[in-house]
């Protein structure tokens, strides 16, 4: 039987900064209520002309250099986005794969807001289990400030853009492989984060031109009570589900989306501050990417060493959530 492995992390942030005095001098907010309620201090913004794909390509590139798997050899392309370079078709993973120059492969969008990229692993890990691939590459990519509205104080705080990339490839080795991908989804809490605007639910020509704006709105508090809970049942589920304690676990990955709500779930799990992996501080929330954006930081710091065990725990709009256990798995480990 073929098992799924993590080969390698790649990610990217476009290069302009926008800090929490920025978002100050644009609504009614400062510095301290941002940096006490959320965690976060700075986000990073794509240009005017930089589409989702070309934040994706930037992280695929890494990811695929760091992977020792051929280029030509990638057959799939998953990317997970709620930001595609086009509303309809073609799908942002059809854009990355020409920019990447892939030829003939099978590219696919999936749409689960931040937990996006434990779906995307989760489709990988079936698609190479099955043996209809071999080597996947998966994508979080998000152009939030596309569809964030900067005169709502109570989102324009929190989300950023960015990208992160991974290569999932086939193997016979067991102890390299994706342990399990748990994932869920209740779509009776789907007014809690939504994006109500642009699409048949809200017909254009019943919209006047504002309202046709296709910005996030979210009731904040309600989601912070949800994700801690859905968050910590969550990874109690896996790590019960397959006898690991989470003594077992080097490195707690969770959706970056406020610091306070990553504290909550990792004391509620018992958790060490080394265990837990916080980027939120100089991302925000960049939805599907946030998680490999923030194995990629570990990986980059040197802390991320092969054969140790990652837990991906996200959360989010749909409601979504899913949660992984991975160890890191490099081909020359
Ligand atoms: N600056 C200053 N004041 C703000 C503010 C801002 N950016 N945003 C809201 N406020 C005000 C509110 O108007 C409210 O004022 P009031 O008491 O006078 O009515 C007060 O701060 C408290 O608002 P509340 O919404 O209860 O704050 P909060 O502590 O819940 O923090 C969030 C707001 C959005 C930071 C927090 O709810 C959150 O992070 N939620 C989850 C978000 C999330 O994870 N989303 C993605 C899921 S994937």
């Amino acid at each position: 039987m073929a098992y799924a492995a993590l080969r390698s992390i790649g990610a990217y942030v476009p290069q302009k900064i926008l800090t929490n005095d920025d978002l100050a001098k644009m609504v009614d907010t400062s510095d301290e209520w941002i940096s006490k309620r959320t965690g976060i201090k700075e986000r990073h913004i794509a240009a005017q002309d930089e589409t989702t794909s070309d934040l994706g390509v930037q992280a695929a590139l890494k990811a695929i250099e760091r992977s020792s798997i051929a280029k030509e050899d990638i057959d799939m392309i998953i990317c997970a986005t709620i930001s595609p370079d086009y509303f309809c078709m073609p799908s942002t993973a059809t854009v990355i794969s020409k920019k990447l120059g892939l030829g003939n492969v099978t590219a696919f969008d999936i749409s689960a807001a931040c937990t996006g990229f434990v779906y995307t692993l989760s489709i990988a890990k079936a698609f190479i289990e099955s043996g209809m691939k071999k080597n996947i590459l998966i994508v979080g990519a998000e152009k939030l400030s596309a569809i964030t509205d900067y005169n709502d104080r109570g989102t324009c705080i929190l989300f950023g853009d960015g990208a992160g990339a991974a290569i999932i490839s086939a193997t016979d080795n067991k102890q390299e492989a994706i342990i399990d991908v748990n994932t869920g989804a209740d779509g009776t809490y789907a007014d809690l984060l939504m994006t109500p605007n642009g699409g048949t639910g809200s017909p254009h020509d019943a919209l006047d031109g504002e309202a046709n704006a296709c910005f996030m709105q979210m009731k904040g508090n309600e989601t912070f009570k949800v994700a801690v809970r859905t968050l910590t049942n969550d990874v109690k589920e896996i790590l019960e589900s397959n006898s690991i304690e989470s003594s077992a676990v080097k490195h707690f990955v969770p959706h970056q989306a406020n610091y306070r709500i990553i504290k909550a779930v990792g004391d509620a799990l018992g958790m060490t501050s080394e265990q837990v992996v916080v980027t939120v501080a100089k991302y925000g929330n960049t939805s599907g990417a946030s998680i490999p954006m923030a194995i990629n930081d570990i990986y980059e710091n040197g802390s991320l060493k092969a054969g140790e065990l990652l837990l991906l725990d996200a959360f989010g709009g749909g409601l979504t959530w899913g949660s992984a256990l991975v160890p890191f798995s490099p081909i020359d480990s």
